[in-house]
């Protein structure tokens, strides 16, 4: 049976791959080489899946939404990630990596944040664990995500503002790279998506997995079954969409669509659709579609949404697209902002920008009734409250 799954030399098809720097090498080499036999063991599951539960607060619910299942015409289920301590889906894989770096021996914590989701969770797992921890974040994320470069410094963690490229995500991650080159030995790198060299793609996913371990037995409980007609997510890296399906990779019962940025549209200069419009390149370590130009610059990246502003998506995303296993739709900003406003008018919860891209899918789908959909609403809306507000006049609220 074909699989969707990484193979031995870290592929997911012809994506993925570990290509770093020498100087790095070893210590690549070093966590692939234990990394599965300690996430495997009894010690590490222990504390991971208590700490997930007492901590975190998991399992996130499965939410029905009624009203957004009838506008939609289908049976809508939101996983609620957003209910998480820390308010996102990145504290599962935050958790999990800082145990893993604790027992490689590891003295000090490296992380890259886009809209501050890992940043705030990598602080929080470092102040738990009593490690120091350095955050590198653009300088244009640091000042649409205000709040959560606070949340960082009151945690204890060292906030970097990056002034490089276009001061975003991957301006970030180049320059916590390039800390981690000076610090091999003693520096874990948290890595906060399925991106970077293998093992950090099939390492992530498989951390943000408990979401799709969850969704099969809440699925089970409220309907009888334990899969879904479709199963959603928005992409930006692809942790939370990779956790949404990965149980689900190779059951071909279950449609999987998901939402990238595409800024101000996908054929402008101003997007960050690097599924639909994106071509093979290396980039942070990996074999994956990025925006680049003839010889291979990279196009800078946009979208409203700091989350999902970088220009390449991780090699098991790159792999779904290739291979048709999921459709993958390019979301504008107008369309997230409206499809943010509609959930909170009709539900009651206001969700990231990143997640609405998720959300902004559904106009575009054509369900049958009994259709059971599960959409992961990736994290809660507190830190856009400031781009919500100053476009609130562009919702049509009519149409909600
Ligand atoms: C709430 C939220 N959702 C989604 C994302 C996108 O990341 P990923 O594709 O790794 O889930 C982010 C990234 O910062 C985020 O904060």
């Amino acid at each position: 049976m074909k699989t969707y799954k990484v193979d031995e030399d870290g592929f997911y098809g012809s994506f993925g791959g570990t290509y770093v720097p020498e100087i790095l090498y070893k210590t690549v080499e070093d966590l692939k080489n234990k990394y599965e036999d300690i996430i495997e063991s009894e010690d590490f599951l222990n504390e991971y899946y208590q700490l997930l539960r007492d901590y975190v607060g998991r399992p996130s619910p499965l939410y029905f939404a009624k009203r957004m299942s009838e506008k939609y015409g289908c049976q809508l289920y939101l996983k609620r990630e957003d209910l998480n301590h820390t308010g996102a889906h990145k504290i599962n894989n935050a958790i999990g990596q800082i145990l893993l770096a604790r027992k490689m021996g590891k003295k000090r914590i490296i992380a890259e944040t886009g809209a501050g989701q890992h940043g705030v969770a990598t602080a929080t797992v470092c102040a738990l664990m009593n490690m120091p921890c350095r955050v590198y974040m653009g300088a244009l994320d640091v000042e649409r995500q205000h709040v959560n470069v606070e949340r960082m410094k009151m945690l204890g963690a060292e906030v970097f503002p990056v002034e490089s490229g276009n001061m975003t995500l991957k301006d970030a991650t180049n320059e916590a790279i390039r800390d981690w080159c000076c610090h091999p030995a003693d520096t874990f790198y948290i890595i906060g998506s399925t991106v970077g060299p293998h093992p950090y793609p099939e390492m992530v996913a498989r951390l943000q997995s408990v979401i799709s371990q969850e969704i099969m037995f809440q699925l089970k409980e409220k309907t009888g079954r334990d899969y879904p007609d479709y199963l959603m997510a928005c992409v930006g890296g692809g942790s939370n969409a990779a956790g949404t399906i990965y149980h689900y990779l190779d059951d071909k019962r279950v449609k999987i669509v998901l939402g990238e940025a595409g800024g101000m549209g996908m054929y402008t200069d101003k997007t960050a659709a690097s599924l639909n419009i994106g071509t093979v390149g290396i980039l942070h370590g990996s074999r994956i579609k990025v925006m680049q130009t003839e010889d291979g610059q990279i196009i800078e990246p946009y979208s409203i949404s700091a989350g999902l502003d970088y220009p390449g998506t991780g090699p098991m995303h790159c792999n779904l697209f290739d291979t048709g296993r999921a459709k993958v739709l390019a979301i504008t900003d107008k369309e997230a902002l409206q499809s943010a406003f509609e959930l909170t008018r009709l539900e009651g919860i206001i969700p990231a920008l990143e997640s609405s891209h998720a959300l902004a899918l559904l106009p575009k789908m054509k369900f049958q009734k009994d259709d059971v959909v599960v959409l992961t609403v990736s994290g809660r809306g507190d830190k856009d409250l400031g781009t919500y507000l100053s476009h609130k006049n562009e919702i049509d609220y009519e149409a909600i």
